[in-house]
């Protein structure tokens, strides 16, 4: 008999998780962070992250997810009363909700991006562009809030159909087919850069590990972006291994999660650096670097404007199926308090679109509305999410399920004694102290406020669906 909260196969919970972490993160933001925070030292920081923080609060979520059998708020609130903890913990799935709307909305604008690119592939615009041309093309996309606006609203509205619908079924069956094609172009795309591009350049620029020319702001994307990239810290992973087999090993599905992700990023990243230095481009443009590149990737390549059009539709496929596992968390706690699920979409779906528009304002009108230093809306969502609330819930959630779970469970979930012990000393000392030590190293006076906010919020919050809980059930 087929369970309907299960999914179908051992293997696709690994596929949906890889759908989820494989996204924008990995083809478009980890090569221009990277650009930005010069190479190397921020690469080596990221792959560190990855290994010893990112694994094991993999692990914590989709141990939390697969014991609670709920959505992160009630799952988190339940382990806690039967494990004799405050329910406050309850507010750490808040807090990610919360993040989630900000992630989306910007998200959705950035993939909105990859929707227009679609377009002009396909319809033979970009065809022999060279990087002037190039340059012009992304311009003129931001220069109209209205075009962007249309391109936000269109995504928005496929990730909020998908939702609506259910998870399931559509998703499973999307993620077994394109995500390995998206792998395959991924590496003809690579291999096709290399050959007209700056293979070495990249290849020097993304492994030469010199950590004393990173910044301390350049540690913390790296850690933070280590968070993004694998989509820990607001839930995702908890409401996915929600419905995951109880047989499958937690530890090996976290390290191939890991590895395909990580393999993912760095196959964009040569792909797009070979391109930028072949053409003599600024590897710290920001935000538009992909954009810049891929349509010089395929300017010369036989067929390029069908070729552009369908890696262009593989990113939109990898936005979508990372987008619905932000939106998902957000949505399966109002469903379990009972809202249904079609008007919880569209009334969350709507509030995302709305916080959306100030980021498709601050590539135009409000490009100079930076209210904390050079930082624009989409900057201050970006750094909040990534450098704040993710890494602050990931190790929340890490700390609960390390230290309040009992020996029993963890046993229960984690047999192996080895790599028990190894996640143990993992979750509940290395990941906890090396976020808190970059946190309260590199965190800028603002961000630092907003740590303490967000501190405060989670508190409150948990106060509030406490007292609401008790009222209820008096
Ligand atoms: N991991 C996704 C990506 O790299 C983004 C994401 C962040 C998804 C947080 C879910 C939660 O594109």
């Amino acid at each position: 008999m087929q369970n309907n909260n299960i999914w179908s196969h051992r293997w696709t919970f690994i596929l949906a998780a890889v759908g989820s972490a494989v996204g924008l993160g990995n083809l478009w933001k980890f090569p221009y962070i990277t650009g930005e925070y010069g190479g190397g030292a921020f690469v080596l920081v990221y792959l560190v992250t990855i290994a010893l923080i990112g694994v094991p609060v993999f692990m914590a979520e989709s141990l939390l997810g697969r014991k609670s059998r709920k959505s992160p708020v009630d799952g988190v609130t339940k382990l806690a009363k039967e494990n004799g903890a405050t329910p406050l913990w309850g507010g750490v799935g808040i807090m990610g909700a919360f993040t989630g709307v900000l992630i989306l909305s910007f998200y959705s604008v950035i993939a909105g991006w990859a929707i227009h690119y679609f377009i002009r592939f396909a319809t033979g615009a970009l065809v022999g562009i060279d990087a002037d041309a190039a340059g012009a093309e992304l311009g003129n996309l931001f220069a109209s809030p209205v075009n962007l606006t249309i391109y936000h609203t269109l995504f928005m509205a496929a990730t909020m159909f998908i939702i609506g619908l259910g998870v399931h079924k559509g998703l499973e069956r999307g993620v077994n087919v394109l995500l390995p094609l998206l792998f395959v172009m991924l590496i003809v795309v690579a291999i096709y850069a290399g050959i007209n591009g700056d293979f070495g350049a990249a290849a020097s620029f993304l492994f030469s590990f010199e950590l004393s020319k990173l910044s301390l702001e350049g540690w913390l994307a790296a850690l933070g972006h280590a968070f993004f990239t694998l989509s820990l810290g607001m839930g995702s992973i908890f409401v996915y291994g929600s419905y995951m087999s109880s047989e499958s090993s937690l530890a090996k599905t976290a390290v191939t999660v890991a590895v395909l992700d990580t393999v993912v990023a760095l196959i964009a990243g040569l792909a797009i650096f070979s391109l930028i230095f072949g053409n003599g481009l600024e590897a710290s443009q920001g935000p538009g670097l992909l954009f810049v590149s891929l349509p010089l990737a395929f300017a010369e390549m036989p067929g390029s404007a069908f070729f552009g059009a369908f890696f262009m539709a593989l990113v939109l496929f990898a936005a979508l199926s990372s987008s619905i596992s932000i939106l998902e968390p957000i949505v399966a706690f109002f469903v379990s308090k009972g809202v249904n699920r079609v008007l919880t979409t569209l009334v969350v779906g709507l509030f995302v679109w709305l916080v959306g528009m100030l980021t498709v304002f601050s590539f135009n009108v409000l490009a100079g509305f930076t209210p904390i230093g050079e930082w624009t809306m989409f900057d201050i969502f970006d750094k909040l999410t990534s450098n704040v609330t993710l890494p602050l819930g990931g190790v929340l959630l890490s700390l609960f399920a390390a230290w309040v779970l009992t020996k029993e469970t963890l046993v229960a979930q984690i047999p192996n004694d080895t790599v028990r012990m190894i996640w143990i000393a993992l979750a509940r000392f290395v990941a906890p102290l090396g976020v808190t030590f970059v946190m309260l190293k590199a965190l800028s006076v603002p961000m630092l406020w907003a740590l303490v906010a967000a501190v405060a919020f989670v508190a409150l919050v948990s106060v509030v669906q406490v007292k609401a809980g008790a009222a209820r059930q008096a």
